[in-house]
């Protein structure tokens, strides 16, 4: 047997792995500790910078509590919470796609009416959101339950302003009848950084990149029988529509935003929901 050396590593680790590891854990882990070491001969890394690495992942866990996840805006800001949602959601022509599920979610938002308006806080340029939910074959999906999320119009969701904004602010499901349509009223979306007072948002600066996300608005969307959606679409002329923080943006999940004339709303978005059976 060989020892350790800066040239046979992974091999080294790898081989004490015991004969009875769970198969799956075993390939994961080769991988991860072979492509690590590889990392770290390619870049050359040196002592300090890996001291710094592991400031930085130590402050990453410092900043995590129940109502802050920061490694998950680490892995959202790499670009691999958006690689893990596209390897786990490949769905057929025609489905919806999906897209970053983000930390803002709350369950068992209330239960609403359709043609609701879900901005309780006043605020905001109104908006009449409207659509189907249908499947491939284009017919409506009955008992389809549409969970809406969105920031308000000073770019903040309700749970990051308890006390200032409405409990539930911009918030609620929704449940299709016969003809799959929905219809709800909140606001035209506003883009908003992610949370950037922490090391993920100081990493960013020091990266040359801003903390903004595209104006978007939130939406899970479930049915028995169908693959869950959890997807956002997007305001068309938003700046940062090719630069969002966390690479959520799909091409075919920008909305049309119309201005209205003479309606309850200052604008108008229609978008259908396509959903793939499980
Ligand atoms: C969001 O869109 O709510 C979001 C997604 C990823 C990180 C932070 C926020
Ligand atoms: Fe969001």
């Amino acid at each position: 047997m060989s020892y350790f050396n800066d040239k046979n590593s992974a091999e080294i680790v790898n081989a004490r792995m015991g004969a009875e590891t769970d198969p799956r854990l075993r390939e994961i882990m080769t991988s991860l500790v072979t492509h690590l070491h590889a990392f770290a001969r390619e870049v050359n890394l040196t002592q300090d910078e890996w001291d710094h690495a592991i400031g930085f992942l130590t402050r990453t866990g410092q900043m995590c509590s129940d109502e802050r996840q920061e490694f998950i805006l680490l892995s959202d800001v790499l670009g691999f919470s958006m690689l893990v949602d596209a390897i786990n959601n490949r769905r057929p022509d025609g489905a919806t796609e999906n897209t970053v599920f983000g930390p803002f979610h709350v369950a068992n938002a209330p239960i609403r009416t359709m043609g609701d308006n879900i901005c309780l806080d006043g605020k905001g340029e109104s908006c009449l959101f409207e659509g189907r939910v249908l499947n491939l074959d284009d017919n409506p999906i009955e008992g389809a339950c549409l969970d809406v999320w969105a920031d308000n119009a000073d770019g903040f969701y309700d749970v990051q302003q308890p006390g200032i904004q409405p409990k539930w602010n911009n918030r609620g499901r929704f449940i299709t009848g016969a003809d799959g349509a929905y219809s709800f009223r909140g606001i035209k979306p506003v883009s908003y950084p992610i949370p950037d007072d922490g090391p993920v948002g100081k990493m960013l600066g020091h990266l040359g990149r801003h903390p903004y996300r595209p104006a978007h608005i939130h939406y899970l969307v479930t049915a028995p029988g169908y693959q869950k959606l959890v997807t956002h679409t997007f305001v068309g002329d938003d700046e940062y529509l090719e630069s969002d923080a966390v690479f959520g943006v799909k091409r075919s999940l920008i909305a049309p935003y119309e201005r209205t004339e003479g309606g309850d709303t200052v604008w108008h978005s229609r978008f259908d929901f396509v959903l793939a059976p499980v």
